[in-house]
């Protein structure tokens, strides 16, 4: 395995220690909110913590782009660690078993490596550019679905920025006229680990930030799918606009997004 695959999944598996740890606790947890209906905890901010430390313990130069702390760039090599240290930290707030840890490893400019950790499930999801996607070491691949009727589709809202729900609505309304279910989750790393796996068929998603899509997005190309943004191009780190699927759903489900936009 590659050292930096090593060290990703080190960390994220010493952070879900530290997950489980606090789980379920409920109103002992410390809550701020960083703007409207957007959250953290005691918790989110340790686990971050913790998975910077293993990272720098090896790679002292390397950058870091974490959710909860401000960007560090990379002091010699062009490598930066995208990390989420709890996707789906209402969840974890509400006690329902549902999120994940996300590492990715950024090589100048290109995702090279990606890990997407449940701790409660103990699944993890790894990738790397050119060398397959996995789950517990065992290779994944989206699923075979042949087209969106059919299709279950993971999605998420807007949830920070309700002003952008009016202009999503009406894709809302076409795709679900057309596939077979929606599964709103609450965790985006999870969600594309699941198009990796061929668990969802698709998911799309309006409101993500690089660290919710980094090693999931991995994940599903590797898998044999397809990634991309509103437009059909790579640029969902900037808007924040993510179509992930499955080879034949994927199409599809961008044309309606396009048409209905
Ligand atoms: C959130 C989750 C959620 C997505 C939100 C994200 P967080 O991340 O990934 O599924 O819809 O846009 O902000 O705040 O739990 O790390
Ligand atoms: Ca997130
Ligand atoms: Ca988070």
């Amino acid at each position: 395995m590659h050292p930096l695959l090593n060290i990703a999944i080190s960390a994220a598996r010493r952070a879900g220690l530290v997950i489980v740890r606090h789980y379920d606790e409920g109103a002992r947890l410390k809550i701020s909110t960083k703007g409207p209906n957007d959250f953290v905890t005691n918790v989110d901010q340790a686990v971050e913590q913790e998975i910077i430390e293993v990272i720098h313990k090896s790679y002292p130069h390397h950058g870091i782009m974490a959710e909860e702390s401000a960007f560090l760039a990379p002091e010699r090599e062009d490598i930066i660690w995208i990390i989420d240290p709890i996707d789906g930290t209402h969840n974890f707030i509400k006690s329902i078993p549902h999120f994940a840890v996300s590492i990715a490893v950024q090589i100048k400019g290109i995702i090279e490596f990606g890990v997407v950790f449940d701790p409660i499930k103990q699944e993890l999801f790894s990738a790397s550019k050119g060398g397959g996607a996995q789950l517990n070491g065992h290779r994944i691949r989206c699923s075979p679905c042949e087209k969106l009727e059919g299709a279950v589709i993971g999605l998420g809202f807007p949830v920070c920025e309700r002003q952008k729900l009016a202009q999503f609505s009406a894709p809302y309304n076409k795709i679900f006229e057309s596939c077979s279910d929606f599964r709103r989750s609450g965790s985006a790393a999870l969600d594309l680990a699941y198009v990796a796996a061929g668990r969802f068929d698709a998911y799309w998603d309006c409101g993500l930030k690089p660290w919710d899509s980094a090693a999931g997005a991995l994940m599903v190309r590797e898998a044999g799918g397809y990634v991309s943004d509103f437009q059909g191009n790579s640029s969902y780190f900037e808007t924040g606009e993510i179509i992930a699927g499955a080879r034949k759903v994927y199409p599809e489900l961008l044309h309606l997004i396009q048409a209905t936009l």
